[in-house]
């Protein structure tokens, strides 16, 4: 397994994860304008995940990942928040649908705890929840 910057070559194979992981997809012109802060993980040259981060000044934000359904429980999104956090920040931010119970459980395990609410923040009226971690 290894975790490489996405290229252009590769945003069918994400356009294909990230349809089948939400009911409410990025289209792929999205996914192609994140293009430079995407990292593909690649299992005998398969992209099996990708994550799209940014490093701001000291600030970590995930943006968006996603782990096709034949390759999760294997701590494949774990590598990649690990990845992400390894960059030099103090702090790291990301939002999640309320709902998304797997995804709370991951970012909780990394100890990453809710500081506030966005009602309404997803286009279908969804409520995210803000999660902080505090690095150092
Ligand atoms: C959320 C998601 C990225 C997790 O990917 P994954 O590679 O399966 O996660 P990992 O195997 O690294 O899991 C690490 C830990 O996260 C938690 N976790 C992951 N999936 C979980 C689930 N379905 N239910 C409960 N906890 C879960 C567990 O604590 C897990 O550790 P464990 O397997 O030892 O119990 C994946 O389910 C996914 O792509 N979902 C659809 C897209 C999505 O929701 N993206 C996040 C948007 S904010």
């Amino acid at each position: 397994m290894k975790t490489e910057k996405a290229k252009k070559d590769d945003l069918k194979s994400i356009v294909e994860i990230e349809k089948i992981s939400f009911d409410h997809p990025w289209t792929e012109e999205t996914l192609e304008e994140s293009i430079d802060k995407t990292w593909a993980v690649k299992i005998e040259n398969k992209i099996v995940a990708f994550i799209i981060y940014e490093l701001i000044i000291d600030e970590i934000h995930i943006i968006h990942m996603a782990v096709h359904p034949d390759y999760r429980r294997k701590g494949i999104a774990k590598k990649m928040i690990e990845k992400a956090l390894s960059e030099k920040a103090k702090v790291a931010f990301l939002e999640v649908r309320k709902e998304n119970t797997p995804a709370q459980r991951l970012y909780e395990s990394f100890g990453f705890k809710e500081i506030s609410r966005r009602k309404k923040y997803y286009p279908d009226g969804a409520d995210a929840l803000v999660m902080q971690l505090v690095i150092e």
